[in-house]
Order: structure tokens, then sequence, then C-alpha cells
């Protein structure tokens, strides 16, 4: 069964020379294999500006990049984020981009508290995140907090289910370990999860 699926490189440089850019670029070449239809978003090279002010939360994006991630979203049926630990989460320029896209009640918001929108609801998501420490330390160590965060409080509380989540851990450690890293994030894109 082919997806419709929608890769976010959440890096805030999209140089192709960052592990990142690399990453994206396999999924997308084994999901292209596959037959699954695609759409790339790289938040490095869109122009947005950070959310400031809580009133503008409530209205919807007016910024042209925004309106078509905003559609992108709502079209694809799986989602994508590959991005690099930054101090122990996602960069803030990701974040940021999430919170733009969130605004005038779109998908990632979550409504109030006793009432979750679920905007993501029927979608599924997977997490692919680089780092320079080892991920049994980014587990058992610091608990995987910042993943977590992304994972359970944007996505989940959305509604996105199942949400997956693919480490990439020690990255200046060899080529080889980098090539691994390549082969298994192009198999998920065959895949299309
Ligand atoms: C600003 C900054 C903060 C970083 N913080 C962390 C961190 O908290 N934990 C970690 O394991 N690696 C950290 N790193 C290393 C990056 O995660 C690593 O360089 C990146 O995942 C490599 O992917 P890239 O080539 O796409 O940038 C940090 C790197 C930078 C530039």
């Amino acid at each position: 069964m082919t997806r419709k699926i929608l890769i976010v490189n959440g890096h805030p440089d999209s140089r192709p020379e960052r592990f990142c850019a690399g990453l994206a670029f396999a999924y997308i070449d084994g999901a292209h294999r596959a037959g699954h239809e695609l759409r790339r978003i790289d938040v490095g090279s869109l122009a947005f500006p950070l959310l400031t002010r809580n009133e503008d939360f409530s209205r919807p994006a007016t910024c042209p990049d925004i309106a078509r991630a905003q559609r992108d979203i709502q079209w694809a049926e799986h989602l994508v984020f590959v991005f690099p630990l930054w101090l122990g989460a996602a960069p803030a320029l990701l974040k940021g981009f999430l919170e733009m896209v969130a605004c005038g009640g779109f998908g990632f918001d979550a409504g109030s508290a006793g009432n979750p929108k679920r905007g993501l609801k029927g979608k599924s998501a997977r997490l692919i995140v680089t780092m320079g420490m080892p991920t049994t330390a980014f587990r058992l160590v610091f608990g995987g907090f910042g993943v977590r965060a992304f994972e359970r409080g944007i996505l989940r509380l959305a509604g996105a289910f199942p949400v997956h989540k693919t480490y990439c851990g020690a990255v200046e450690l060899s080529a080889e370990h980098r090539d691994a890293c390549l082969r298994t994030v192009s198999a998920l894109g065959s895949r299309g999860t």
C-alpha cells in the first residue's frame, strides 16, 4: 500500500552537507522507489516570523510558507520529521515553525486542556533524530526528554498515532556508522513508516 508522506527536514541549516539533509534524502529515495507519494519541507529554507504574541496564535497564519506547510500537513497521511538534537531537544527554529503552523487552531494545536482538538487524528508520524552522544546515553541518562516532549506534547496530543522514533546517535563516530544510519532510514522510507 502506498502512502502520502511529508518529510520535514527540521535542521535550521538545510545545506546538503548536513547529515540531516542526507537522512531526509535517504528516506525520500527509499520511499520514491517504493512508489509512495512525497512532499518535502526544509524548515531552514522557509521565510517566516516567530510567534511572539498570544493573540496571534488564535489567528490563521498569513505567511505564504506557513500556509503552504499547513496544506502539506493536511495532505499527508504520514509525517516524518528529521532534526538534530540541539541542547537536548529539537532546534528552536523547528519549534518556532511548529508554533506558527499551529496558529489559527491548525493541526498541532491541542486545543484547551479539557477539549483537545486532535487535528492530526488519522495521521502517523516518525521522528528521526541525530545526536552527538550515543543513543543509550540519551535514553538512559537523559530519559529522552526533549524528543518525548515533541512526540507526546505536540504530535500525540494533537492526535497523531502511532509516533515512532529513530535515533542516530554518535554521528561523528565514523563514515561506516553514518552509512548504516542512511541504510536504516532508506528502508523506513521504502516501508513508508
Ligand atoms: C547548537 C548545537 C547543540 C547541540 N546539542 C547537542 C546535545 O544536546 N546532545 C547531543 O548529543 N548532541 C548535540 N549536538 C550535536 C548535534 O546533535 C550533531 O552535530 C548533529 O546531530 C549532526 O547532524 P547534522 O550534520 O545534520 O548537523 C549539538 C550541536 C549543535 C551545533
